[in-house]
Order: structure tokens, then C-alpha cells, then sequence
């Protein structure tokens, strides 16, 4: 992934951040030592913004689209009241085998539901309300997604897209995945039913709330 901004920024940014715990450390590094793509994982500044958000927004019930080894999904997790869940989808048994064992590790473990299997056929089995959505799997399947989801958030609710800058390809889109990243941002920045800012954190964040 290309960084987006100047020399240095990416770290100051990291180094006024609150820390992420031991346990998400170390899920980074061993993401990062045994899976391919490891740089798919949100990392700390925007796992810590995810928190956030589903703290002061009040999110009690969360769908992840998208868990690779479970970094997103256990940022946010820490953010939801003890009874609160969130969802997470993917179809990828090797990732989901180490996001298991870490959330097992986690007094916030428990509050995660996985879902193995394709994420479009996952969500038809769902039903609302939602109070945030978290979308970070396939890109040419973003629009699809954000249209399944779309219907099963609450009214100010929240849907947070990552990678919408996809390092700066949407400037000039020219591959498949870059067409379809600049196809729905289009989308999104027209639909009336939402309120949205695009956020030029890490690779792009797309902030949504549904009216
Ligand atoms: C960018 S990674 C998610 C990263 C994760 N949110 C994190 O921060 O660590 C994308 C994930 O989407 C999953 N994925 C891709 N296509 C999918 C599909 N059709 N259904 C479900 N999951 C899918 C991949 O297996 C991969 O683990």
C-alpha cells in the first residue's frame, strides 16, 4: 500500500495515538510473520478511530464485513458494552483460524460472532437493526455490500469503509479494483439517504450516516 502522506506523518500520527493492548500487538505481529497480505490489517491509528466511533456513537450491535485476523474486529469489540456484539464475516479459513484463537485470548472475545462463508450470502441471513457497519472485504463488491447493508442499519446509524483512497488509484482508475473503488465512492457521495466524509486516514475512510 502506498502511503498517502508525507514522510513521517504516518508515524507522528501513530506516536500521538492512544496504544493498542499487548494482545492486538501481538495478533499485528503475528499476522505479519505468518499470513500473505498482512498489511490488509487496519493497524493502530485507524483500529484506534474504529474504537472510537463505536464508543461515542453508542453502537451496541456491529457488522464486520471483512476479518482477516480479527484486528478490526477486536478494536472495535472493545469499544461495545458488555453485552453488546458484532458480527464478522469472511471466507477465508486460514485467517480465521488465528483471529480465533485471539479472540478466545480476549475478555472482549466474546461479544464477536463469526461467519465463515461468501459475505453477500451471510448478510442475507441477517436481520436489523445495526448501529454500525464496518466494510473492508472485496472491493469489487462495495457497492453490493453497501446496498445489502444499507436496509438493515437503524436511522443514524453508521457505515465505515476502509481503503477508499486505494493508495491514490481512484485519481487516475485504470485496474478493475481501482474502477470500482472510484464507482462506489461516486455512489456514496450522491445518495441523498446518507450524510458522509471522506477521511484521508491511512488509505481512506469513508465515514457514513444514514439519515
Ligand atoms: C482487508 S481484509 C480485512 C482486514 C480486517 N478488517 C482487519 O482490519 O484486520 C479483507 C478480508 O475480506 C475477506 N473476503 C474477501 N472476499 C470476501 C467475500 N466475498 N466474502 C467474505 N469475505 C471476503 C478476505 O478473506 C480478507 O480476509
Amino acid at each position: 500500500m502506498r502511503i498517502l502522506t508525507e514522510p513521517g506523518i504516518d508515524e507522528y500520527a501513530l506516536a500521538k495515538t492512544s496504544d493498542h493492548d499487548e494482545l492486538l500487538s501481538s495478533l499485528m505481529k503475528e499476522t505479519h510473520a505468518t499470513m500473505d497480505s498482512p498489511n490488509m490489517l487496519t493497524g493502530p491509528v485507524e483500529g484506534r478511530l474504529l474504537k472510537l466511533l463505536v464508543q461515542i456513537s453508542g453502537a451496541r450491535r456491529i457488522l464486520e464485513i471483512g476479518t482477516f485476523t480479527g484486528y478490526s474486529a477486536l478494536s472495535m469489540a472493545e469499544g461495545l458494552p458488555e453485552d453488546g456484539e458484532l458480527i464478522t464475516l469472511d471466507l477465508n479459513p486460514v485467517s480465521l483460524e488465528l483471529a480465533r484463537r485471539y479472540f478466545a485470548r480476549s475478555s472482549h472475545g466474546k461479544k464477536i460472532k463469526i461467519i465463515e462463508g461468501p459475505a453477500l450470502d451471510s448478510i442475507k441471513e441477517l436481520s436489523g437493526p445495526l448501529d454500525l457497519v464496518f466494510i473492508d472485504a472485496d472491493k469489487g463488491n462495495y457497492l453490493n455490500y453497501y446496498e445489502a447493508v444499507l436496509p438493515l442499519l437503524k436511522s443514524g446509524g453508521i457505515i465505515l469503509v476502509d481503503n477508499v483512497l486505494w493508495s491514490g488509484a481512484v485519481l487516475e482508475p485504470k485496474a478493475k479494483s481501482d474502477i470500482a473503488i472510484d464507482e462506489f465512492n461516486q455512489h456514496v457521495a450522491k445518495d441523498e439517504r446518507v450524510e458522509k466524509v471522506l477521511l484521508t486516514v491511512r488509505d481512506g475512510v469513508y465515514l457514513i450516516r444514514k439519515h
